[in-house]
């Protein structure tokens, strides 16, 4: 999969891809990430990319000419257009699923007071991570590449995301633990050292549901 993230803040994105899973799937060409700096497709002498809102307000918006023409300029038939925007749809496990069969993902990042309008008519999904606003588009742009990038074949290993949160199951994770079976008196729940996998099965599902019920009801619905 191709990812083109359009950013104001191309240097905000070092360190972030080079660790960890995202890397190794960048060094075994699983994903190809560009970070394009869109100012370097404004047609403006002063290298603007924004200016003041019509009808007057706070704030500067993002002009639709240097965007029109970034975009115009790498995507293709196999493009799918992402703005990051508070206001757009809320980013979930099921759209971190659809877009990891995409060929060529565009992430678009905002910054200051947001877009013109008419950029959005460019775009094919406005996305946002949560109901709160951020400083711009680059971190939002950075989740849905880290949620999108392990679902990839290959990257992780399958049965690793069967088993996450917010599968089809709708429930939340069970508690894992690990060694020492002792830490400080806190002990590992004895089913889980009983060898019985179908008690293990059933007391993880009742962690799960019991965990779903007190913190995401909504999940449930
Ligand atoms: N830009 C600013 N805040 C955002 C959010 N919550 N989601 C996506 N893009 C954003």
């Amino acid at each position: 999969m191709k990812i083109d993230i359009l950013t104001l803040f191309p240097d905000m994105f070092d360190g972030v891809f080079s660790e960890s899973i995202i890397k190794r799937a960048i060094e075994e060409n699983k994903i190809e990430l560009n970070i394009i700096n869109f100012r370097d497709y404004t047609n403006d002498p002063h290298n603007k990319v924004d200016d003041t809102p019509y009808g007057g307000g706070a704030g500067m918006v993002l002009t639709c000419q240097p965007i029109f023409d970034c975009i115009e300029s790498i995507r293709d038939d196999d493009s799918f257009i992402i703005m990051l925007t508070p206001d757009g749809v809320p980013f979930k496990q099921s759209i971190a699923y659809d877009l990891s069969s995409k060929k060529h993902l565009i992430l678009l990042c905002g910054h200051y007071e947001g877009f013109d309008e008419r950029i959005k008519s460019i775009c094919d999904m406005e996305l946002s991570i949560g109901d709160y606003v951020l400083t711009g588009g680059e971190v939002p742009a950075m989740v849905v590449v880290d949620a999108v990038t392990r679902l990839i074949p290959g990257v992780i290993k399958e049965e690793s995301h069967l088993e996450d949160s917010f599968n089809d199951k709708h429930l939340l994770d069970y508690p894992t633990y690990t060694k020492p079976y002792d830490f400080r008196g806190m002990k590992v729940p004895d089913v889980l050292i009983s060898g019985d996998h179908k008690k293990i099965d059933e007391y993880r599902y009742e962690e799960s549901l019991k965990k779903t019920k007190e913190r995401r009801p909504d999940l449930l619905d």
